[in-house]
């Protein structure tokens, strides 16, 4: 399906419930090493850290595990519930320390999120793969026809009106295509 190199990054972005971690894990199941912020719980059996400060982790605790995990090199950071993380102050150094400093350390990254405007354009502008599934919130859609070149203005239109779990996917080539949902 996907195909991901440790070092490249990719962006997942949808509304609740549309497919995102499903498709996350399925992808990350393939990568040997790899650190995944996950506050939830539900990448566990992928060896995951869960945050052990407040529900969703401090400031703090993020920014310790990035740097963990940039000392370590070559590991792929994923990071699940990224808007809690991004958009502003502090916490979008942290992100983009993931983004840029983690390239030259051989890491590669994921984020993921429900609301693009929420996480960070430079994310989406740097990423070799996003993956859009359908988007709810007027930004949110206005950010991603943006993001997407007027070449593709009539996929951007449909984003609002994808089914449950069908994707837009841009690959490295910045080729956007629609996609069916994954076999589960
Ligand atoms: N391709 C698929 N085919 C069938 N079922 C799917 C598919 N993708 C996801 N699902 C199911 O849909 C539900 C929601 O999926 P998932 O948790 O991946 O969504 P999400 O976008 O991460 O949601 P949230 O925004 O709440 O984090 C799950 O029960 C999952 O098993
Ligand atoms: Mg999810």
């Amino acid at each position: 399906m996907i195909q991901i190199e440790h070092d490249q990054g990719i962006v997942i972005a949808g509304m609740k419930g549309c497919g995102k971690t499903t498709v996350a894990r399925h992808i990350l199941a393939k990568i040997p090493r790899k650190r995944i912020w996950d506050p939830l719980g539900q990448y566990v059996d992928l060896g995951s850290y869960k945050p052990k400060s407040g529900h969703f982790g401090t400031i703090e605790e993020f920014s310790f595990f990035i740097e963990q995990c940039l000392k370590e090199k070559n590991v792929f950071i994923a990071v699940e519930e990224c808007e809690q993380f991004a958009g502003h102050g502090k916490q979008l150094d942290e992100l983009l320390n993931v983004i840029t400093m983690g390239r030259n350390f051989g890491c590669g990254y994921m984020l993921i999120t429900r609301r693009p405007v929420g996480a960070n354009v430079t994310a989406f502008e740097l990423a070799d793969h996003v993956l859009i599934f359908r988007l709810r919130g007027r930004n949110d859609r206005r950010f991603v026809e943006e993001f997407l070149s007027d070449e593709y203005a009539d996929l951007a239109a449909e984003i609002c009106h994808l089914q449950k779990y069908e994707f837009v996917y841009v690959n490295p080539d910045n080729v956007a295509k629609k996609m069916p949902p994954i076999d589960l």
